[in-house]
Parts: C-alpha cells; structure tokens; sequence
C-alpha cells in the first residue's frame, strides 16, 4: 500500500485535511501526517515511510530527500516552490510538482486588505485614504496578479501590470494597462504588489532604485517573498520618503529596524498567511493529493517542474 505523507509545519485547515485523507484512501493509499513538526529530524523520520509527500513551504532539502529513499513525488500544495531543492530531486529521480492557481484567490484577498488596512492608518482610528482612483503596478501577472487586478478594479483603482513573461495583449485582455518597462510601473503606480517568484534573478532585484521611482506616499505591497526585497534599498527610500508604506505577508530580516524605524508605516503579518484560508487550503491540498493519485495511476507529470 503506498503511503502519503502530509508533513505540514502549518497545518492545513482541518476541513482541507479531510478532503485530503479521501482523495488518498479512495485511491487505496494511506495517509500520513506530521504537523507543526519543530526539527528536520522529525521530517527526516516521517519521510522514511513514504512514497510521495505534500507539503506547503517546508524546506525539502537534500537531506530530506536522502531519508525519503521510497520517495517518487513530492508536491508543493501551492505555487511557489523555492523551498525544494530541485537539483537534488532531478538527481534522485524525484519528481516535483506544485498547484498553479489553487491558493491564489486568498493570496489576493490578503493584498488588497493589506491596502485597505494601511490606507486607514492600521485601524487606529485616523482619518486615513481610499483605494479608489488610486493607481496599482502589479509587478509579475502570473495567477495572483490576475486576482489582484479583478478585485482593484472592483475597489475603483487604475490597474497597470508589468511581467517580462506575459504579453500586453494578455494583459490587456484583462482589462489592464500594460507598461512599457518595469521603470515605467514604479514611476507609474503609487501601490505596487509583488507576485514574482523568488529566484536567482528576482532575489533582492526590488531596492532603491525602482523604489526611488514611487512618489512619496508610494505604498509597497509584498505577498510574495522576503527575499526578493533589498531591504538596505527599502530602508534607504523609507527614510527619503516620509509618507511611504511597506506592507508584507512576512516579516523582513531586518525586522525589529523597521519596526523601530517605520512605526506606523510598517506591517507585517506574524506568519506567512496569504494562502492560510480554509478554500485555498482545500484547493491546494486536494489538487495536491489528486496530482500524486493521477501520478501513480496514470503517469501523470503535467505540474512536473523539475523537468
Ligand atoms: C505559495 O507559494 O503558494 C504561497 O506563498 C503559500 O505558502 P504556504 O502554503 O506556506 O502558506
């Protein structure tokens, strides 16, 4: 019987769980699980048993691998996937997978309220300012960014996006001003939210100098990764700038810098939760448990991304 680890260091909402568990026992496998686990030891233990494995941004490094001998696939339930080590499991034989578009909605959600949260001056009571008529640069229009799009223009905002990967017919089709250059964005926008993944040509690629481009009351918005931020060249543009915010799903490095210096101006959630909502757990999870089941059964690789 294979076995199906769920090793999940934040867990999925028990109703996504659930959904899980009978994608895996309908297909005749069993179901394990390893929750808030707080060592790689622990991860090192439950992967020995497994066949496949779903996990969410756990760090799936080579030594994980190496303990997982039976290991075939392991699915990111979710998008992105900087977490794995991909050379290891090309090498290996392991194939990887994540679920394009399963959490995106909630990821969205979290961004635009994240804006509507700093526009108000954090709920503290201050008169504070509206997205409406305002300008957002969506910097990368993958799945997220789409989502982004829909509910600002919902709230009124002027939408632009730039993404070197998307044309500006797509991006029009969405009823979206493409930009030109990613310069002309910042120069543009007086909200950008990032949706790029983090890698080796995105990692601090967002410093001074696309920053330096926003007005003084710019308001940055991450939901994507820390490390894409130079947080020097943030800091650096948030002391020029007097008004400007940073707002990020995840705490910078530098983080008791920023709190100290960017009181009232700085937010950042206390754990990575753009995708922690019941749907997009579901979502994520079950798409993740039928990807390993159809893998299995019918050598299905479409959301491979290690090829
Ligand atoms: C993703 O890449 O899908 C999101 O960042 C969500 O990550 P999480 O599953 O750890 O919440």
């Amino acid at each position: 019987m294979k076995k199906v680890l769920v090793a999940t260091d934040k867990p999925f909402a028990p109703v996504a769980l659930n959904g899980i568990r009978q994608v895996v026992e309908n297909a005749g496998y069993k179901l394990l699980l390893l929750e808030k686990y707080t060592a790689p030891e622990q991860l090192y233990e439950a992967v020995a048993e497994a066949d496949a494995v779903i996990i969410r941004s756990d760090l799936i490094t080579r030594e994980v691998l190496d303990a997982g001998k039976n290991v075939k696939i392991v699915v990111r339930a979710g998008a992105g996937y900087d977490n794995v080590d991909l050379a290891a499991a090309t090498e290996k034989g392991v194939v990887v997978m994540n679920t394009p578009g399963q959490n995106s909605n909630a990821v969205a959600e979290l961004a635009i309220g994240m804006m509507v949260y700093g526009a108000r001056g954090f709920f503290s009571g201050k008169s504070g300012t509206e997205l409406k008529g305002k300008s957002i640069g969506i910097h990368a229009f993958g799945n997220v960014g789409k989502y982004v799009a829909t509910i600002a223009k919902g709230f009124g905002m002027d939408v632009y996006a730039f993404d070197p990967f998307v044309s500006k017919t797509d991006i029009e089709s969405c009823g979206v001003k493409p930009v030109d250059t990613v310069e002309d964005l910042y120069k543009t926008c007086q909200y950008i939210s990032l949706h790029m993944p983090a890698n080796d040509k995105t990692k601090k690629s967002i410093g001074a100098a696309l920053l330096s481009l926003m007005p003084n009351d710019g308001v940055l918005v991450n939901t994507a990764r820390k490390e894409v931020i130079d947080e020097e060249g943030l800091m650096q543009i948030m002391e020029q700038k007097a008004k400007f915010q940073y707002l990020s799903d995840v705490a910078p490095d530098a983080v008791e810098a920023f709190q100290t210096k960017f009181a009232g101006r700085y937010y950042a959630t206390p754990k990575k939760m753009g995708a922690q909502t019941e749907e997009a757990n579901t979502n994520a999870g079950i798409a993740a448990a039928e990807q390993i089941r159809d893998f299995f059964e019918k050598g299905d690789k479409k959301y491979q991304v290690n090829k």
